[in-house]
């Protein structure tokens, strides 16, 4: 029995062992239960207990130098394997964690369900429309300020006869006529429109494109305390139970009267004051939140509805702007920088 001789041999083999496969079937020759050692070991009977002592120290340390080698062998063929892996820019990247939805989506997907609740239909209208649909039959004259070139962008090509140029639609109020026409005029109309929307800002509270979400209700005998419960229903749901919703006077051609909603601040819940002193976020316990009022009935009749016996509300509200209340984010843009420390919040 000479250990050297195995030794050797197997550090031949197992330098031409040169795939896992190689090395596992070298595990299986020399340390399986028929394998080389075992057979030396089975050998030793024959001899008396002073050489077995020696032979088995022998056979012992071969034995473990043998494990040792293989153990070594297969790190740095799996390691070999693992760098080819990362090389093959055709493979798809590990992923260790699944992606989630963008906090826009989350949101947009909370509003429609809410609004679902209470029998509101989810729609979208054209990101790019006629200036008719966005301004024309709004009630919105060629003159009005919004109309600029530095309010709203206008494509080129020529105009429409009719329905003039297109824009990249500044508020999803565009969906307004357009629900209307899509039901053939005939009330009752619940919609929630949600969509994007551009206007060519950029500060902590504007983007050039953000989104908006779109509540138009048309039927008889609609009043502003159907609006307003409506309101109170959706911040209740969206804020939490503390929300209230208040309405102040205020002005869009599309609506009248027109009111600014304002609702609890989420920051100090209503009181004004977070540990003693007045808060920072609201200094009055209010929150403006976005844009409302009872259709103007010059918009119920460019959507083929006779105002004097239907009635509606509108309201238009920011996505982005809803959510950083929500969660206290004091700059818009982080939505759109991509950067995944934010986007993990959610
Ligand atoms: C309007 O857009 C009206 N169409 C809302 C409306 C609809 C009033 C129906 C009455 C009836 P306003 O310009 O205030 O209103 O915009 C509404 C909300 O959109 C704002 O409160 C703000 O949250 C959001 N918003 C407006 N511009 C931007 C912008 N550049 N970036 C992010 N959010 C914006």
């Amino acid at each position: 029995m000479d250990i050297v001789l195995y030794k050797k041999s197997f550090i031949d083999e197992l330098g031409r062992a040169d795939s896992i496969d190689a090395i596992s079937h070298l595990e299986v020759t020399y340390l399986g239960r028929n394998g080389t050692i075992n057979d030396v070991l089975k050998g030793m009977k024959a001899l008396s207990i002073e050489e077995k002592k020696i032979a088995g120290k022998d056979i012992n340390a071969f034995k473990i130098f043998v494990a040792g080698e293989i153990q070594k062998a297969k790190t740095i063929l799996y390691q070999k394997e693992e760098d080819t892996i990362l090389i093959d820019v055709t493979l798809p990247p590990p992923l260790d964690k699944p992606g989630t939805l963008h906090p826009i989506t989350l949101a947009v997907n909370e509003i429609t369900a809410i609004f679902n609740k209470i029998g509101f239909i989810r729609m979208s209208y054209p990101e790019v429309d006629w200036e008719h649909y966005a301004f024309e039959v709004l009630n919105m004259p060629k003159t009005h300020a919004a109309r600029d070139d530095f309010e709203t962008t206008f494509l080129s090509g020529s105009p429409d006869i009719e329905k003039g140029k297109m824009v990249l639609t500044p508020h999803t109020s565009n969906g307004q006529v357009r629900e209307m026409e899509r039901l053939k005029s005939t009330p009752p109309i619940r919609m929630i429109n949600i969509g994007k929307c551009y206007r060519p800002n950029w500060d902590a509270t504007h983007t050039p494109m953000f989104h908006q979400f779109e509540g138009l209700c048309v039927d008889k005998n609609i009043t502003i305390a159907n609006l307003k419960g409506t309101l109170d229903y959706f911040v209740k749901s969206y804020f939490g139970e503390f929300a209230k919703a208040r309405l102040r006077p205020h002005h869009f051609q599309f609506t009248e009267p027109s009111f600014e909603v304002d609702i609890t601040c989420t920051m100090c819940k209503g009181t004004a004051v977070v540990d003693g002193k007045k808060c920072k976020i609201c200094k009055s316990g209010w929150l403006e939140l976005g844009g409302t009022g009872m259709v103007h009935p010059n918009v119920l009749i460019a959507g083929g509805i006779d105002p004097l016996v239907y009635s509606g509300w509108a309201f238009g509200f920011g996505i982005e702007r809803v959510n950083m209340m929500k969660y206290g984010i004091d700059d818009i843009r982080n939505y759109y920088t991509g950067d995944i420390r934010f986007l993990n919040l959610f």
